[in-house]
């Protein structure tokens, strides 16, 4: 008999088609609808739990006491109590890797957006304010030539780096748990503390995941470090930066603005004042929302659904030690690795 996993986001026909090969598959378009009786009655059956958005605490865990592997649409898991799992022995599979180039693509825009005005002065000419050639008025600034502080230099970061200083010249400072050598060698990146790396720093690109340590990371002392000319990027997760500290700091002109596809709150109420100012550059959380860099995300974390409750190691595992305690637990459990 087919093991029954709940789905909660609407995937890509071959997914779904895949995912139906393997599971019976209780689908929902959401976590909206986590309340409903049918979603409730799911949730309590259901052995696998795949989808995106939308917090997964220990109470919704509760309610799934035949769960064993929740694979996650994203590379961030920061929204799903993880230590709730592994106290029950859950895995939780996540999507790196295919996501890099996409949400490097999306840092680099937002990069490039604010310091050359894109959202504004397209605004500007479709108001109808283009009567004569620009002026100082419409000028941006520079990106080629100048320092790029990447604060949290893992995959992405990488690729923003990569960006940065083959294909702009810009020189590359970055903070990390641990020092990235390679980087270093290939691109002339340097290590810096925090602070340091505030104070030289021309665009500042928040890249860490959230966190309990990183959780206002970047705050009211350290958007006070900044140049005043310096922008703020932000493509990891809203909290990371403290958004009122950001909001006053744009608004005395601290810095001089901000990129930012990610919030405190998503989706960001419209009357925040971000919205209202011409120097914030702000998307709806669209790092990876490409066709081709879904599609490729649905399928890992299929693959890595399918591979968990096969009793395979899947490829992309947030608790490895969940399948250790399983194995010395009980050492016949299968623990192949997954043959992709
Ligand atoms: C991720 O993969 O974590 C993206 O931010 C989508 O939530």
């Amino acid at each position: 008999m087919k093991k029954l996993i709940l789905l909660y986001k609407v995937v890509q026909p071959d997914v779904l088609a895949l995912l139906k090969e393997h599971f019976e598959v209780a689908e929902f378009d959401g976590l909206a609808a986590a309340t409903r009786p049918d979603f409730l009655a799911a949730l309590a059956r259901a052995q696998g739990l795949i989808g995106m958005y939308g917090r997964i605490d220990a109470g919704f865990i509760a309610a799934a006491p035949r769960l064993q592997a929740v694979s996650t649409v994203s590379v961030g898991y920061d929204a799903i109590d993880l230590a709730a799992l592994n106290a029950r022995g859950i895995l939780l599979c996540n999507t790196p890797d295919v996501l890099t180039e996409t949400t490097a693509d999306t840092a680099f825009l937002l990069l490039l957006g604010v310091a050359r005005r894109v959202a504004e002065l397209a605004q500007w000419l479709k108001d109808g304010h283009w009567q004569r050639p620009v002026g100082a008025a419409q000028y941006g600034v520079d990106v080629h030539g100048k320092t790029l502080g990447i604060v949290g230099m893992g995959r992405i970061g990488g690729a923003v780096a990569r960006r940065a200083a083959l294909g702009f010249g810009m020189r590359v400072l970055y903070t990390a748990r641990s020092p990235k050598p390679q980087l270093e060698q290939e691109l002339g990146a340097q290590w810096r503390e925090l602070d340091a790396l505030l104070g030289e720093s021309d665009f500042v690109c928040v890249l860490a995941p959230l966190t309990a340590q990183t959780r206002h990371l970047i705050g009211a002392e350290q958007l006070a470090r900044m140049k005043p000319e310096a922008f703020l990027i932000n493509a990891a997760r809203g909290a990371v930066v403290d958004e009122r500290a950001l909001i006053d700091a744009l608004q005395r002109r601290r810095i001089a603005g901000a990129g930012l596809d990610v919030f405190e709150q998503e989706p960001l109420p419209p009357q925040s004042p971000l919205l209202a100012m011409p120097n914030v550059l702000a998307l709806p959380h669209v790092g990876s929302a490409t066709r081709e860099t879904r599609h490729a995300m649905e399928l890992c974390a299929a693959h890595n659904l399918i591979d968990a409750l096969a009793g395979r190691r899947p490829r992309y595992l947030v608790n490895p030690q969940v399948l250790e305690a399983a194995a010395t637990a009980s050492p016949t459990r299968s623990e192949t690795p997954s043959p992709r």
